[in-house]
């Protein structure tokens, strides 16, 4: 079997996870694992919480408790979220663990070794109420690019404008009981050398250019080509912080300090692998993954990750394996980095603050899984941003799953049990209506194409397209009329429209599982399907004579009652 190692980008664990992370990072990646493993590949699917990081300090500032206390909640509440979306990690792990914490200080020791980490002098601001160095978001001052008075110390909430924390105007602290006037003092801090990679990275990305074989998404490879063109420079890899990895050197100045959350989050992947093998009991078989040439890996993420996922981390792996250990293989790099736009609320970029975004666990209660996995595929953010609105929601939900998707499966469905006597019937020559029946085999091959290339929302579409055809054909050839004057017209017409039922059963597999399911069941094909099993036809399935079991309406259709008020 083939190995294949997929990543969702890790999501902080300051908040709830809403529909916009699901579009970027979770649900396109778990539709991919998916359609990989009914393809027969040996799959992981690896993720879990962000935990380190300043802002999370500033919620337990704020809240009057621990980090730890923050990220034990959010840690538990997203995983319940995912899970309610089906979206199924093999492992939900934390890099507030003690196996994390000694994976980054090894990926550290290791490029400290090589030559790519040095110790510099910066100037940073200062408390001298508090008597501690104050991370960049524990300053806030008026914007250098808007002059919004509260701006953040590298980011400002107003513009959405990124700055250097020293071009803040009137800087003030902003830790509670403390917003004096900052003072810039010298202090030591540690570099990823990231200039000794410029070459690597370069020749790196030329085999993911356009026109190769291997083409990364525009979005990936321009945002990396630009920072490649620009020049890469050394970067600030400590924090002034007491919440994080420590810096594993003997060293006074490390006191007070830690690694910078974006040092530590991406080794996650490799740490929750190796978490997944010591419990599957082979501790050493994670490397069959991440030191293997031959097993690809395959980065989800929204595109505010691109830089740490295109250049930096392959850089520290790059890095890592500047000191090789005897009999260990090398780092691969990885071979693909699934960039997805912004899903927007009514036109905006959703955000805690604001209020605006729409959580998962809250939208899953009321109105399923299917609901969420279809809408958010059919308005993926895949080349441009795109936007969530109830109204669209509705539209979509009523219109297509229910008037279209739902209509031409149950009205096949009943047909074939109210007048056929459940049977499949027996088609005999097809004649013309080989020609639709050629069609849903093409609709099978496309969608199964447009997988593979990370096309999840024109895959969907194809399956609609499929139902929507479908119907048309129901319509043409009234089979209700033929039942009375031509038996065998309407047995061709029927076998036809149930092999296309059946496609769309098997179609909707990495989509909408419990549609598929209660649709395959009608014929009796229940899960689990074997490995390999994405090779299945309408007619490995749809057998004449089979007795099919009753259907059940698939979609009920939402009324504006259902919607949240206002809508
Ligand atoms: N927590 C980051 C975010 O939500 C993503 C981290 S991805 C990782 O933007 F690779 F660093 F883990
Ligand atoms: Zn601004």
């Amino acid at each position: 079997m083939k190995k294949v190692l997929v990543t969702s980008a890790l999501p902080y664990a300051n908040g709830k996870v809403h529909l916009g992370h699901l579009a970027g990072a979770y649900l396109p990646a778990d539709i991919y694992v998916r359609w990989r493993r009914l393809k027969g590949d040996d799959v992981l699917f690896i993720c879990g919480s962000d935990e380190h990081g300043v802002p999370i300090t500033l919620t337990a500032l704020k809240r009057g408790c621990t980090p730890q206390e923050v990220v034990d909640e959010f840690h538990k509440a997203n995983g319940e979220a995912f899970a309610a979306a089906d979206v199924k990690f093999d492992i939900w792990g934390r890099t507030s663990s003690p196996e994390h914490h000694a994976v980054t200080r090894e990926f550290f020791t290791r490029l400290l070794n090589a030559g790519h980490i040095d110790r510099r002098e910066i100037q940073q601001y200062y408390s001298e109420k508090s008597k501690m160095f104050l991370p960049d978001r524990y300053i806030v001052g008026t914007c250098p690019k808007c002059g919004y008075a509260e701006a953040r110390g590298d980011q400002c909430d107003n513009c959405g404008g990124t700055y250097e924390v020293a071009e803040l105007a009137g800087p003030r602290c902003a830790l509670p009981g403390d917003d004096s006037t900052p003072v810039l003092k010298p202090s030591l801090h540690w570099f990823l050398k990231l200039d000794d990679f410029q070459k690597r990275l370069e020749e790196f990305l030329a085999a993911h250019g356009e026109g190769t074989p291997d083409q990364w998404r525009l979005n990936a490879l321009r945002g990396a080509q630009g920072w490649l063109k620009a020049g890469l420079r050394a970067r600030c890899i400590t924090r002034d912080t007491t919440w994080g990895v420590r810096i594993p050197l003997d060293d006074p100045a490390t006191e007070g300090k830690r690694l910078y959350v974006w040092f530590d989050a991406p080794i996650g992947y490799v740490t929750f692998t190796q978490q997944l093998f010591t419990q599957r009991g082979s501790p050493e078989a994670w490397r069959e993954y991440w030191q293997n040439p031959d097993c690809p890996i395959i980065h989800f993420i929204g595109k505010d990750n691109i830089p740490f996922h295109c250049i930096t981390f392959p850089a520290m792996l790059a890095g890592v394996n500047d000191t090789p250990v005897p009999g260990q293989s090398a780092y691969r790099l990885p071979t693909a980095v699934v960039a997805n736009e912004f899903l927007n609320f009514g036109g905006e970029k959703g955000s805690k603050s604001k209020g605006n975004a729409v959580e998962i666990g809250a939208f899953v209660e009321k109105y399923g899984a299917e609901a969420l996995r279809y809408y958010i595929t059919a308005i993926a953010p895949e080349d441009a941003d795109s936007n969530f609105t109830w109204e669209d929601f509705a539209h979509r939900y009523n219109g297509e799953l229910a008037d279209i998707l739902g209509n031409f499966v149950h009205r096949v469905l009943t047909f074939t049990v109210n007048k056929l006597g459940r049977r499949v019937p027996e088609p005999g020559e097809l004649g013309p209506h080989q020609a639709f029946v050629g069609e849903t085999a093409t609709a099978l091959s496309t969608t199964a194409a447009l997988l593979d290339g990370f096309q999840f929302r024109n895959a969907l579409a194809t399956v609609l397209n499929c139902a929507r055809a479908g119907n048309v054909y129901f319509d043409t050839n009234a089979p209700w009329k033929s039942l009375k004057t031509d038996t065998a017209e309407c047995n061709r017409v029927l076998y036809a429209c149930l092999g296309r039922v059946a496609a769309i059963g098997l179609l909707l597999r990495p989509f909408l599982l419990r549609s598929s399911a209660a649709i395959l069941q009608n014929f009796g094909v229940t899960e689990p399907f074997a490995p390999g099993s994405a090779g299945l036809r309408p007619e490995d399935i749809v057998k004449p004579g089979l007795l099919l079991g009753k259907p059940e309406v698939l979609f009920k259709k939402l009324e504006p009652k259902d919607l949240p008020s206002g809508q």
